[in-house]
């Protein structure tokens, strides 16, 4: 076969392989983007589990007329300009083709409006060469990214879908993680017209305990240790379940500079923490790390749920430290105690997710 470049459909849709794996990827990346626009209020609508409908409405700055083609192809972003930003990256997205993606294997319109526009516009990519119509619209200021029947001209993709429901507790699950480490935006979000959850902003620490509550469930937001260390340009924030607190739970996110991120290194840490103490079952938590983006490699995995530190045995010890000195701090250590009940009996808070990573502390040391 001789040698031709792809048409810029087919080389969108091989690049959504890696990215866009079913419809909770979609609700990600469009959720990110309102979120790197400074939204405040994101509503998300999705129809038979986004297989049908993902709809995200946000009320972030906009996207002008003359930039709507572009902002639906490949290597096209506001957010990086050289590779100094690169390796400086504090926005969600840098990759510029999470829209070109999504539009290559569905119906994606995009209508926004900015606040120096008077009116709003909408756009569609058609064909294999996705060439962009941009037609008139009404719409307040911000966007709203519509996408329809996913995967219909992927059919290999089509079928791995699980059900409706599964697709749609994927989504739920995935939101759930965001609204905890962004507490300061409302996200309301429906399934089949019907509302399932309303995250409400939460500008004190009550409304942020609620929040936490909320998606952690009563037990942990009321007995978790509260997590706050600086040192050496590192600080960690959240919260740790209570050693007291021996429900089992697949609460374990983990953040850094606000993305969640997988890692084997903060698993390992808080385990270690807690086996100091005689504890060897994995504690939930919900940690927020906050280092100097030169520090961090985020452009390692095409979905961006990985990162890379440059010193991650440094920041493994001072996540461990951190630990250790809450849980040094709590006024009785009866848990030790606690910890030889029967913990393999108790229900989770939620159901499990697969995406959770499992802990692997021989291969991590040899990663440190
Ligand atoms: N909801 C939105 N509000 C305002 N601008 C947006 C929105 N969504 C996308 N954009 C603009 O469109 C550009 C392309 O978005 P896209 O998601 O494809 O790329 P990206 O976010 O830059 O990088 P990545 O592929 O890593 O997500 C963005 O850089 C941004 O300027
Ligand atoms: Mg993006």
């Amino acid at each position: 076969m001789a040698i031709e470049l792809l048409p810029p459909q087919l080389a969108n849709q091989i690049a959504a392989g890696e990215v866009v794996e079913r419809p909770a990827s979609v609700v990600k990346e469009l959720v990110e983007n309102s979120l790197d626009a400074g939204a405040t209020r994101v509503e998300i609508d999705i129809d038979k589990g986004g297989s049908k409908l993902i709809r995200i409405r946000d009320n972030g700055m906009g996207i002008a007329k003359d930039e709507l083609a572009l902002a639906l192809s490949r290597h096209a972003t506001s957010k990086v300009h050289s590779l100094d930003d690169l390796e400086a990256i504090l926005s969600f997205g840098f990759r510029g083709e999470a829209l070109a993606s999504i539009s290559s294997v569905s119906r994606l319109t995009l209508t926004s409006k900015t606040a120096e526009q008077s009116e709003a516009w909408q756009a569609y990519a058609e064909g294999s060469q996705m060439d962009v119509k941009v037609t008139p619209a009404a719409h307040p200021q911000g966007s709203t990214i519509e996408v329809v029947d996913l995967f219909f001209n992927t059919p290999a993709r089509r079928r791995f879908l699980k059900s409706d429901k599964t697709e749609f507790t994927h989504i739920d699950e995935w939101l759930k993680r965001i609204a905890i480490a962004r507490s300061d935006i409302h996200f309301a979000l429906t399934h089949n017209g019907k509302l399932v959850r309303q995250y409400r902003p939460a500008n004190t620490d009550i409304q942020t305990q609620q929040r936490l509550a909320q998606i952690c469930g009563r037990a942990f937001a009321e007995q978790a240790l509260s997590i706050n260390c600086e040192h050496d340009g590192l600080s960690l924030s959240g919260y740790l379940q209570s050693p007291n607190d021996i429900v089992l739970t697949d609460t374990s996110f983990f953040y850094v500079n606000g993305r969640l991120v997988r890692d084997r290194l903060v698993n390992h840490a808080v385990k270690q923490a807690f086996a100091e103490h005689g504890i060897d079952h994995q504690p939930g938590y919900v940690l927020m790390l906050m280092l100097d983006p030169h520090q961090v490699d985020v452009n390692v995995h095409p979905a961006k749920h990985e990162v890379r530190f440059h010193q991650s045995r440094y920041v493994h010890d001072f996540i461990l430290q951190a630990i250790q000195s809450a849980l040094v701090q709590m006024p009785e250590l009866s848990f030790s105690e606690q910890s030889e009940g029967n913990v393999g009996d108790v229900e989770p808070h939620s159901p499990v997710d697969n995406n959770v990573q499992q802990d692997d502390s021989a291969a991590l040391k040899n990663d440190l």
